[in-house]
């Protein structure tokens, strides 16, 4: 099955190369990690695949396949529909209903407080994996090795510091997030 949706990601991304090569960096990644941690390979790899699935339809396209409230929550970062309308798709095109999945998918940009571990593979994978041009990568998948909680901290840092270098105001929800993972890895949240 994996092989199909492979397949299906790779007809989908045909015309942006270095997307699909980031897609498999990602997919390679997260099933390293999930060794480590003991996470369901099929889960990691549904997810993983399908992340950047809707990242280039229309916005219009990506709104069809989402609720009305999901549409209101990312009003002011459309970005953010193309995760959501990534899973929509996933759970259309192979039937996958495993809410956990399909939340690794959804929250892979942002995360969220309280991810569970595929969750945070799919979301520090997206950011680390051997494509990325960026400084840190290397350092960030060697602290996923050892520790997931302080991989996701740096991570969300690493998103909102770029936010500002280019002038933008990183969201609540993504300084919340990193709030919280800053607090778990202090020991002052579960
Ligand atoms: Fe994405
Ligand atoms: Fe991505």
């Amino acid at each position: 099955m994996i092989a199909e949706v492979r397949r299906r990601v790779e007809d989908k991304l045909k015309a942006y190369p270095n997307r699909l090569q980031h897609v498999i960096g990602v997919y390679e990644t997260a099933l390293k990690l999930a060794k480590i941690y003991d996470v369901d390979e099929k889960k990691v790899s549904l997810a993983a695949l399908y992340h950047d699935y809707a990242k280039y339809d229309s916005i219009e396209q990506q709104i069809e396949l989402l609720d009305l409230e999901t549409i209101k929550d990312y009003i002011e970062t459309p970005v953010i529909y193309h995760a959501f309308a990534g899973a929509a798709q996933l759970e259309m095109d192979f039937d996958i209903h495993d809410q956990d999945v399909l939340n690794a998918i959804r929250y892979h940009v942002w995360g969220r407080i309280g991810m569970s571990k595929l969750e945070q593979i799919i979301l520090i994978s997206d950011s680390c994996e051997p494509y990325r041009k960026f400084d840190d990568a290397k350092y960030i998948l060697d602290l996923a090795k050892k520790n997931l909680n302080q991989a996701t901290e740096v991570v969300m840092k690493a998103s909102i510091d770029y936010l500002r270098t280019k002038e933008m105001i990183p969201a609540d929800k993504q300084i919340e997030v990193y709030t919280y993972y800053m607090e778990v890895n202090r020991g002052k949240t579960e």
